[in-house]
């Protein structure tokens, strides 16, 4: 029995391995982030593209198809514009939880992050992305 244990093993070691904050097809968005001393936003698309429709976001709520290209801000989010439509503790956790979309390594540029192996988030930001992953409706979004 001791090849379970090894597989077992593996796999956990793998499971760790995998939630790396950043995946592929994140946006990260940095216009004001670093000026202002926050870190950038990781924003992850694919985890909100398995649950909504492109239409949601880039018809009813105005977001360009454009890695930066709105000028976004938190007045607007807490005003209920972007993130803030969803992310006002009712549809999706509120504003209070800064770190979980300020994750981004500072002085990471904005860009579409291309790659799997790209660590675009320090380890703190990575494990309580982990945290959330945990949860199951989490998993296959955050791929
Ligand atoms: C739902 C996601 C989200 C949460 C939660 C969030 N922000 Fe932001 N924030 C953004 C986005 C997106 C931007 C635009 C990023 C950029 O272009 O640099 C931004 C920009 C900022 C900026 C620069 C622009 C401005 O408004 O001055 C500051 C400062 C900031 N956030 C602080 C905070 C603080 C403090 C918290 C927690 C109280 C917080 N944010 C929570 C998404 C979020
Ligand atoms: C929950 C909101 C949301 C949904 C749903 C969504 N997007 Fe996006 N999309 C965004 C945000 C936010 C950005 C980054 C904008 C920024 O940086 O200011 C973005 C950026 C993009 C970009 C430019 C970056 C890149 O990857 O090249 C494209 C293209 C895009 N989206 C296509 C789509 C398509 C196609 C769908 C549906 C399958 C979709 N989006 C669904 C919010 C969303
Ligand atoms: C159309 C609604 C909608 C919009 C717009 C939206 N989100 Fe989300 N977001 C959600 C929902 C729903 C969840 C899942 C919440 C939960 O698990 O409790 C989520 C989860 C997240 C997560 C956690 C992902 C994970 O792995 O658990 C991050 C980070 C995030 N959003 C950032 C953003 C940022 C940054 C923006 C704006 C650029 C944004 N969201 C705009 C609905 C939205």
């Amino acid at each position: 029995m001791k090849w379970i244990r090894t597989l077992a093993a593996a796999l956990l070691a793998l499971w760790l391995a995998l939630p790396a904050s950043a995946e592929y097809g994140d946006v990260v968005i940095n216009n004001f982030s670093d000026g202002a001393g926050m870190r950038p936003v990781v924003f992850p698309h694919w985890f909100h593209r398995v649950r909504f429709r492109c239409k949601v976001c880039h018809a009813d709520l105005g977001f360009q198809f454009k890695a930066g290209g709105n000028q976004i801000n938190m007045l607007k989010i807490i005003d209920g514009q972007f993130c803030g439509a969803c992310h006002n503790g009712e549809l999706a956790w509120s504003v209070e939880n800064c770190n979980l979309c300020h994750a981004g390594k500072p002085g990471t540029a904005t860009q579409v992050h291309e790659s799997t192996l790209q660590k675009l988030a320090p380890a703190a930001a990575a494990a309580a992305s982990a945290t959330l992953a945990a949860r199951p409706a989490s998993a296959p979004g955050s791929k």
